[in-house]
């Protein structure tokens, strides 16, 4: 049998931030997998590079030394087109900050990714409703933005993640904004979809959220300090599906 390849490699990944003279290395000589089915934290203080991190993994940016494999495919410096090819069909992203469009009611903000994936209408809708539906929230799906609380914006906005049937989520501090209630049913609902076979990445500074995943990988000065296996502690909230 051929083994699979790990879903995520990164092997001697920097990066460099050049502004005028300076030079700034937020990202230096990381190296680690994440395997199918896994659930990861990243911890380390402001500045630290996680952020880098992820954008790399989520090729939105480019390492300045080293390679990513993205189940065992290069990717590091493939042109626009194919990283945003597979972006839009391995990659969901979730930000602290929801980043749902205002003037789109939340079945269209989540249908958004799949405009890219050449589906009719119709099948975009009904793929977003199904969406909701498993983010429990599917009963606002006519609502705007400005119409939902924090933690539903969230969720919506997982829900967009999710649409396209990702290989691996994404999420920046995802329940950074939110109160610490919020923030755990935020959180049961990445553990549950996680437990349904769904890959997640996390930036957390909060030792709590990261008690959930089944790893914490921690970031100093750009440098991996600690990678650490866990059990993820048991759900505190069960959310109302
Ligand atoms: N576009 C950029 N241009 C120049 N320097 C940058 C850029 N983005 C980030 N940096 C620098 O790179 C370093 C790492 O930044 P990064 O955003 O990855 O940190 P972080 O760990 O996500 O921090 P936080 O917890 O505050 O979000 C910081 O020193 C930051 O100032
Ligand atoms: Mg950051």
């Amino acid at each position: 049998m051929i083994a699979m390849p790990p879903l995520v490699s990164l092997r001697s990944v920097s990066r460099t931030y050049r502004t005028g003279a300076v030079a700034v290395a937020a990202v230096r000589d990381v190296s680690f997998d994440i395997e199918h089915g896994e659930i990861v934290a990243i911890m380390g203080p402001s500045g630290s590079g996680k952020s880098t991190l992820m954008n790399m993994i989520g090729l939105l940016d480019s390492p300045s030394e080293g390679a990513i494999y993205l189940d065992g495919m290069d990717v590091a410096h493939l042109p626009e087109d194919q990283r945003s090819g597979l972006r839009a069909q391995k990659i969901g992203f979730v930000f602290q900050s929801y980043n749902l469009l205002a003037r789109h009611n939340a079945i269209e903000n989540v249908a958004l990714p799949l405009v890219y994936c050449g589906l009719g209408w119709k099948e975009r809708m009904s793929r977003a409703a199904r969406s909701l539906e498993a983010v429990g929230m599917l009963h606002r799906a006519q609502h705007f933005p400005k119409q939902l609380s924090g933690g539903e914006q969230q969720r919506v906005a997982i829900a967009r993640a999710l649409v396209a049937s990702p290989s691996i989520v994404l999420a920046d501090e995802p329940t950074g904004a939110l109160d610490s209630r919020t923030g755990a049913d935020v959180l049961a609902l990445f553990c549950a979809l996680n437990r349904g076979g769904q890959t997640v990445l996390m930036i957390t500074h909060d030792p709590r959220v990261a008690a959930h995943c089944s790893r914490t990988v921690r970031l100093q000065d750009g440098q991996v300090v600690a990678d650490q296996v866990h059990p993820p502690a048991a759900p505190k909230r069960v959310m109302a599906l």
